[in-house]
């Protein structure tokens, strides 16, 4: 309950959790880093080495904001550990009777910990002898309870309905397992070194982030009062768009849809034009040639860009730099704009930004 917590001086909660995660992501993290062999410690997975290294598979559920951090998480533990990963969203996976193997490690991600659809697949997985971690916020809640071990994120409670803060952290904590994951299989002392720093580097590159937020509400204005927007983002950029899409529309009200930039002609091209503008994430990274062609396709649609990445582009009508990391990593960071663009939509829509209407913060009912 809102009433509970000070909103420290900021108009809306969500404001206050949107520029707390300098201290958020440093929480998730404190403890968790070893400079001196690249690794994460992660005591809560109760898993020893054997174990850890048994898993062919990674299984991620969750719901809403949780299911796209999941997502995010799958791509990391994919690129370090190079374990076959995907996520699922929760209230789906528990209805098409999953089939449930040993050699798969599953985890459940909830901020609040009593999500129903969420728990309900736990416990659903741990009756067919599945091995579930959870990553969570709320210490002792329902789904940390049920699992068998896990991550908490220690980012303090979430009060606003839309997960900001969470699912960074939720990101960060998949950094880390990730990490752990890929130093007792292949994932070179460079690598982890590497990960190791550039997760270090994370709230600082926040902080500059924030300092943004003028120029993101002018956008935000600029673009709000459109019908409707496309995110569009290609492999680690796609999570980034729908997460995007998924603030705008909870706290916004205004349409939002993400695609994968690669999908776009196979049908949603038909959309574009002055009324859909679109917003681009566009990492500096293997793709980026191919996201700057497409940026070229919905411009001759005459289609309006915002393009959120690590340089400018003429291909677009208005860029949000980014500080750059590692490629890994940087859809953490990509994030972090888009949270404040849907913020200041709202606020210059009037909506109530901490209380949607229709949504609650934890659905504990199915
Ligand atoms: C609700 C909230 C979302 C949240 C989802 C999952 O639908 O409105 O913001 O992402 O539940 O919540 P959880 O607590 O399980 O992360």
């Amino acid at each position: 309950d809102a009433g509970h917590y000070d909103n420290g001086g900021y108009e809306h909660y969500l404001l206050k959790e949107i520029s707390e995660q300098p201290d958020t992501v440093a929480r998730t993290l404190r403890g968790r880093l070893d400079d001196r062999f690249h690794i994460a410690h992660l005591g809560g997975l109760n898993m020893d080495a054997r174990e850890t290294r048994s898993f062919r598979r990674v299984k991620i559920i969750g719901c809403g904001s949780a299911y796209y951090s999941g997502q995010m998480g799958a791509q990391l533990i994919e690129e370090l550990a190079r374990i076959p990963a995907d996520a699922e969203p929760a209230s789906e996976f528990r209805y098409r009777s999953p089939v449930v193997e040993p050699d798969t490690l599953y985890v459940a991600i909830s901020q609040s910990g009593e999500t129903y659809d969420t728990l309900a697949a736990v416990q659903e997985l741990k009756r067919k002898g599945g091995r579930v971690l959870g990553i969570v916020n709320t210490v002792g809640s329902a789904i940390a309870r049920e699992t068998d071990g896990g991550i908490y994120l220690h980012a303090g409670p979430e009060v606003s309905v839309a997960s900001t803060k969470a699912f960074i952290s939720t990101a960060v904590a998949f950094a880390l397992l990730a990490l752990h994951l890929g130093r007792v299989r292949d994932l070179s002392p460079a690598d982890g070194r590497r990960i190791c720093e550039g997760l270090r580097r994370l709230p600082e590159q926040i902080k500059e982030i924030l300092t943004l937020e003028d120029r993101i509400r002018e956008l935000a204005k600029k673009y709000a009062d459109s019908p409707g927007m496309m995110f569009v983002g290609r492999v680690r950029g796609y999570p980034v768009a729908r997460e995007g899409a998924q603030k705008l529309k909870e706290i916004s009200y205004v349409h939002a849809e993400a695609y994968p930039a690669s999908e776009l002609k196979h049908g949603p091209l038909a959309l574009i034009s002055p009324e859909l503008p679109t917003v681009a994430i566009v990492p500096d990274d293997e793709l980026l040639d191919k996201n700057l062609t497409t940026l070229g396709e919905i411009r001759a649609r005459h289609g309006r860009i915002l393009m959120v990445g690590h340089r400018t582009s003429e291909a677009a009508d208005d860029c949000i730099v980014v500080p750059k990391n590692e490629v890994e990593l940087d859809p953490i960071l990509l994030t972090i704009p888009l949270q404040l663009f849907a913020y200041h939509a709202a606020v210059a829509l009037d909506r109530d930004v901490d209380r949607p209407r229709n949504l609650a913060k934890s659905v504990t009912v199915e």
